[in-house]
């Protein structure tokens, strides 16, 4: 088969080196590809929100198949203009990724169909949403209803920070027409975990559990970021956190999802807080997460084309999804300034101490070809990804693997998976 992956950062990555073991696919394409990808498929410089473009480019090649990384284009309806042309796409329509596309959406169907989550109101008005500050108790959550990049979201501890807050999303418009709308929801605490789910619209089948970093500095301090780094599996999450998930969340989303007409076919992440009460949904979106999917998916057993398949044809209750036993972690290396302000455009070094070691991947996030050197091109660069029996070992090898790399601004956190020895 020849399979085309759209977009360019460490997730497609690791999507497309799975793909590249996949005994079914014969041809990777993607766009527009790192050049890390450049390594496993032909990459086409063509944007992944140019639906026309992408198609034409899908039927020059005779593409069999498509999969969908980012959330931009699943929002705006590309798998719609696969889908649509005949073409069989991994990703959810776009009356599906509303999911993710908007907060609003994902706690009012939560709400309707019992879903544990933080309780919360909506306003699209800035005056009505100081109003109601003004009784709420703090800290509490604001969060614009659009995609931000998963920035979009703010814990104020104070009503100032809150009503400050307000300003910056709805009238500033930090995050433009994203905070036309926003969410203001309970504060809650506890441990996080993503779990990503396949799901073909009526099956849902959990993957194994990860945790991010979203901060950018060490101990959870600075600004957030898309993520720093991960580590797979979740020691909290626990069987009994798993049963819980697979009762009250995992299907009950889908089958919400179908009853509204928005049948879902692609990776629910479900992103959860362990909360005292039990665990509780964060946040819906509606494809892999990045860095979780490049410590979740070199722990798969199956060949992913399988999964694939059955994901966009149905016929996901066929499929016997298994992980390792073993556990993954991720250490993002970033541009120094990141997620604010770096530079980028600096040579690389030390990429192939990787070659032919089965334990260590280098993703790439960030990265082109410049001269005929690859150079950095992003605030995420690389996620240094190590395999081990457990996460201890994991955890240092990838660790070890970070100083392999050098180039001039490089910037990582060094607590990556300091939970786990919290176990
Ligand atoms: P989200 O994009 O909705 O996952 O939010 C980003 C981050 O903000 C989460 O990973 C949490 O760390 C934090 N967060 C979001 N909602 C809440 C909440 N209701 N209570 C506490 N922290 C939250
Ligand atoms: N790592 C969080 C996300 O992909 O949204």
């Amino acid at each position: 088969m020849k399979v085309l992956v759209v977009g360019g950062g460490g997730r497609e990555h690791a999507i497309v080196w799975a793909l590249s073991k996949s005994k079914k696919v014969d041809k990777i394409y993607a766009c527009p590809g790192n050049a890390g990808i450049a390594a496993l498929a032909e990459c086409e410089g063509i944007s992944a929100m140019d639906g026309e473009k992408l198609l034409a480019y899908a039927k020059e090649k005779g593409v069999d198949f498509v999969v969908v990384g980012p959330d931009d284009p699943l929002a705006a309806g590309i798998a719609d203009v696969f889908l649509d042309a005949g073409i069989p796409t991994f990703g959810p329509r776009k009356n599906a990724a509303i999911i993710e596309a908007s907060k609003a959406f994902s706690k009012d169907l939560m709400k309707k169909y019992n879903i544990p989550s933080a309780a919360y109101e909506v306003f699209d008005n800035a005056d009505a949403a100081i109003a109601y500050l003004k009784t709420a108790p703090m800290p509490i959550v604001l969060k614009a209803d659009g995609l931000a990049l998963g920035k979009g979201v703010l814990i104020c501890n104070t009503l100032e920070e809150a009503e400050a807050g307000v300003a910056e999303l709805m009238l500033d418009k930090a995050f433009g027409s994203a905070g036309d709308k926003i969410v203001i929801e309970e504060f809650m605490t506890g441990r996080e975990v993503s779990v990503l789910c396949f799901s073909d619209g009526k099956t849902i089948i959990p993957m194994t559990s990860a945790q991010d970093h979203k901060r950018a500095g060490d101990g959870d301090t600075g600004l957030n970021t898309g993520g720093m780094g991960t580590f797979s599996p979740s020691p909290f999450y626990t069987e009994e956190v798993d049963r819980f998930c697979k009762e009250h969340v995992y299907q009950a989303t889908i089958d919400a999802m179908r009853a509204e007409g928005r049948e879902f076919k692609g990776v629910l992440f479900c992103g959860l807080m362990l909360t005292e009460k039990g665990p509780r949904v964060l946040e819906f979106n509606a494809r892999f997460g990045d860095p979780e999917t490049q410590v979740v998916l070199p722990r798969l057993k199956n060949d992913i084309m399988d999964v694939f398949m059955a994901c966009a044809d149905g016929t996901l209750d066929k499929i016997d999804l298994q992980f390792e036993d073993n556990a993954a972690v991720c250490v993002m290396l970033a541009s120094d300034g990141y997620p604010v302000s770096y530079e980028k455009g600096f040579p690389i070094e030390g990429l192939e101490k990787f070659d032919g070691k089965d334990d260590y991947i280098c993703f790439h996030s960030g990265s082109a070809f410049k001269d005929g050197k690859i150079v950095t091109n992003g605030g995420r660069v690389l996620g240094v990804t190590a395999i081990g029996d457990d996460l201890l070992t994991a955890r240092a090898k990838a660790y070890e693997a970070t100083d392999w790399i050098s180039f001039e601004n490089k910037y990582m956190r060094h607590d990556i998976g300091k939970a786990i020895d919290e176990r």
